[in-house]
């Protein structure tokens, strides 16, 4: 399939044999065979998605595919399976499975055409345009109906959860997408889900679900470095004030369609309500995380808190107590009842953890948003529950990603997850950084806690922005600093008469602001951290990544900081073990944007001097793909020239430019 002759090499355009991906589908495939684990991290670019799925659909038998977003699990399926099923022509069907909140929920969408309570006019006027796309869609995606934005408010009401879904009692349980999608899963050989999903429905086993995991030979996790956060996420519990509204609306529809004279249903759904909004008003910031511990060493807040969570068990456990007596009258009621008790056990289980059957040690927090508060209970450490939950049945398991070691260690990815990190491998990068691409770290910055430091790093940038016309990712660690860098370069462009055109996150969607970046060709881009990762635009429209500050999690984060005493009691340094790795996996995410070809070239550019001022700083750049590094501002700027100048030669049709040039540029 690899060789120089063989399959792929007239299946797809411009391909070139890569020892790196040859070795890497062997190792798969050795996985396979002996239903082993395997951890395998190859750059950027190499091309894993071809090394593991051809082995994978040649002899993996029944295989999951894990993905890091949508976007991703659409290009798998749309694009990178059908290529490879092509070009090995075998008889493989797959599956594209996703959260059941991308999918139309026929019941619900009855409903909000029926009672007609919209908040707006556009709400009305999508909700005919999804009615439309009901009698022409087959699989009840909503990717597909591109005319309703997808944050769209009127989604929330016609798409099931976990808690208002009927399930086998449903009406159109026939025809349903949520089954139906679940059904192709179960049926076809090869089911790409993403990181989520796997968690939420796959291994914690949703209705439905159940035999989906069981069934599975092989599974692969693509960008597997995402794994241990979306886990913890999902191993852990969380319980929302909105979720706790919800109900009580459901239940005071359903009692007064199904069960009218039995109870005053506003009255028996009201203190609930209130419970759940006196909850919110204990907190006076939006925004806020804060732990327990946090909570109660204000005396003041602490104790309003406890008042508040106690009022909220007892009426909730009066609401359910009410709901009980009503349950046979309706389906609808009954599953009103099983959701006032399941939150219910929630709520004790979040107010006295000590009394639950707990895995593992875990962290209470709060997360206050502007109307809602949600109660988290995350453990710790996942590694003992996803052990548990690998145990058992011999299977196949894959984690891969361009970003697992640091500097070729895994053993702070194999602990997160509790694999063993005998079998793990790193491959080599096809591409040649020291040739394509100069790390710069500028001189005369001030530290990354000073209040200028963001106007330094857009002065210090605008000088290589100049350079290479353009065609840069300013990647900023916090929002404060995208719209504060954003305004700046705005200013600066206006008053210097430059004709770069500015993208900032939040203008449009993610997908959009990196086509119209790519179409540009000119454009600079400025984003956090959502733009660190997965993301690709090969080629001249990208020469130059700025980021500004080494993406440290924020000390203040309650999970973080109670793993931080964790280690500490054990005498580790939670800095060592912990943050810096995390840090340089992010990092190398965002730095991997640069170089994505053999053709590439650019200059990363490290905004912050602890890079080169404190001990670590050196782990972190070895960490780093082998660039060419300098201080220099000339030879950064003269490096884009270079760049600039040979991407222009290369578009009026002359030769590439020799490596010479460009190593000449870098000549210090
Ligand atoms: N041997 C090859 N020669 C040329 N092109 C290839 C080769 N293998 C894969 N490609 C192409 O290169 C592109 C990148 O491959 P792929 O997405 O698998 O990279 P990756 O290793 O997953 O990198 P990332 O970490 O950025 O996701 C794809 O468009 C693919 O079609
Ligand atoms: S089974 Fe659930 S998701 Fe499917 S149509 Fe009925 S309520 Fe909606
Ligand atoms: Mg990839």
């Amino acid at each position: 399939m690899f060789a120089e002759d063989g399959a792929f090499s007239t299946a797809i355009p411009g391909y070139r044999p890569r020892q790196s991906q040859r070795d890497m589908a062997c190792a798969v495939a050795g996985a396979i065979e002996a239903n082993g684990s395997l951890i395998v991290e190859a750059g950027t670019g190499t091309g894993k998605t071809y090394a593991y799925l051809v082995p994978a659909m040649l002899w993996g038998g029944k295989v999951i595919v894990s993905t890091g977003t949508k976007n991703l699990q659409d290009q798998l399926f749309l694009r990178d399976i059908p290529a490879v099923r092509k070009a090995l022509n075998v008889p493989v069907t797959v599956a594209l499975l996703k959260g059941r909140s991308n999918y139309v929920c026929h019941y619900h969408l009855e409903r909000a055409s029926q009672n007609g309570r919209l908040a707006s006019r556009q709400d009305a006027a999508n909700l005919r345009e999804i009615n439309r796309f009901l009698k022409t869609t087959r699989s009840g995606d909503k990717a597909e109906l591109s005319s309703v934005p997808e944050n769209a408010p009127v989604w929330q009401l016609v798409t099931s959860t976990r808690d208002n879904c009927l399930g086998s009692d449903c009406a159109y349980y026939k025809d349903c997408f949520v089954m139906q999608a679940r059904k192709e899963a179960q049926q076809a050989d090869v089911v790409v889900v993403n990181h989520h999903l796997f968690f939420a429905d796959v291994m914690l086993k949703d209705t439905g679900m159940a035999e989906l995991l069981p069934a599975a030979n092989t599974i692969i996790f693509d960008e597997a470095h995402q794994l241990p956060d979306t886990a913890t996420l999902f191993f852990g519990q969380t319980l929302s004030t909105n979720q706790i509204l919800e109900l009580a609306r459901d239940t005071v529809a359903e009692g007064l369609s199904q069960a009218r004279d039995a109870a005053d249903w506003a009255a028996v759904a009201a203190p609930v309500e209130r419970a759940a909004r006196d909850l919110r008003l204990v907190f006076r910031q939006d925004g806020a995380r804060l732990s327990v511990t946090q909570i109660e060493a204000d005396a003041d807040m602490g104790r309003q808190f406890g008042e508040t969570l106690e009022a909220l068990r007892s009426a909730l456990s009066d609401f359910a107590a009410v709901l009980e007596t009503q349950a046979e009258r309706a389906e609808t009621i009954e599953q009103c009842h099983r959701r006032a008790v399941a939150i219910c056990t929630q709520l004790e289980a979040w107010i006295a953890p000590d009394k639950a059957p707990a895995e593992a040690e875990s962290v209470r927090w709060v997360e206050v948003f502007s109307s809602a508060v949600q109660l988290h209970l995350t453990p710790l450490s996942i590694a003992g529950i996803f052990s548990k939950q690998r145990a058992g049945v011999p299977r196949a398991w894959v984690f891969t990603s361009a970003t697992l070691s640091v500097k070729g260690n895994f053993t702070h990815y194999a602990a997160q997850l509790g694999l063993d990190r005998e079998a793990s491998m790193t491959l080599p990068s096809p591409f040649d950084y020291g040739r394509q691409g100069l790390l710069y770290v500028p001189r005369d910055l001030p530290q990354p806690q000073s209040p200028q430091f963001t106007d330094a790093v857009v002065d210090a940038a605008l000088p290589l922005i100049e350079a290479s016309g353009g065609r840069a990712f300013l990647l900023c660690t916090t929002l404060r600093a995208v719209e504060r860098a954003a305004d700046r370069l705005r200013d600066e462009f206006e008053s210097r008469g430059w004709e770069m055109p500015l993208l900032v996150q939040g203008q449009a969607s993610r997908t959009e602001l990196l086509d119209r970046f790519r179409e540009l060709g000119n454009a600079v881009l400025v984003g956090s951290q959502s733009f660190w990762e997965g993301v690709d635009v090969r080629g001249d429209a990208l020469s130059l990544v700025i980021i500004d500050k080494l993406p440290f999690a924020p000390p203040d984060d309650p999970v973080l900081a109670a793993r931080m005493e964790v280690l500490q009691k054990k005498g580790l340094s939670p800095f060592a073990v912990h943050q810096l790795p995390h840090a340089i996996i992010a990092l190398k995410q965002g730095a991997g944007r640069l170089i994505r070809s053999e053709s590439d070239r650019g200059v990363l550019m490290i905004c912050d001097v602890r890079l080169v001022e404190k001990a670590y700083g050196k782990q972190i750049w070895q960490s780093l793909p082998p660039f060419r590094r300098s201080r220099e501002r000339t030879t950064a700027v003269e490096f884009l020239r270079r760049v600039r100048h040979a991407s222009k030669a290369g578009e009026a049709g002359s030769a590439t430019p020799s490596s010479d040039t460009l190593s000449e540029a870098v000549g210090e």
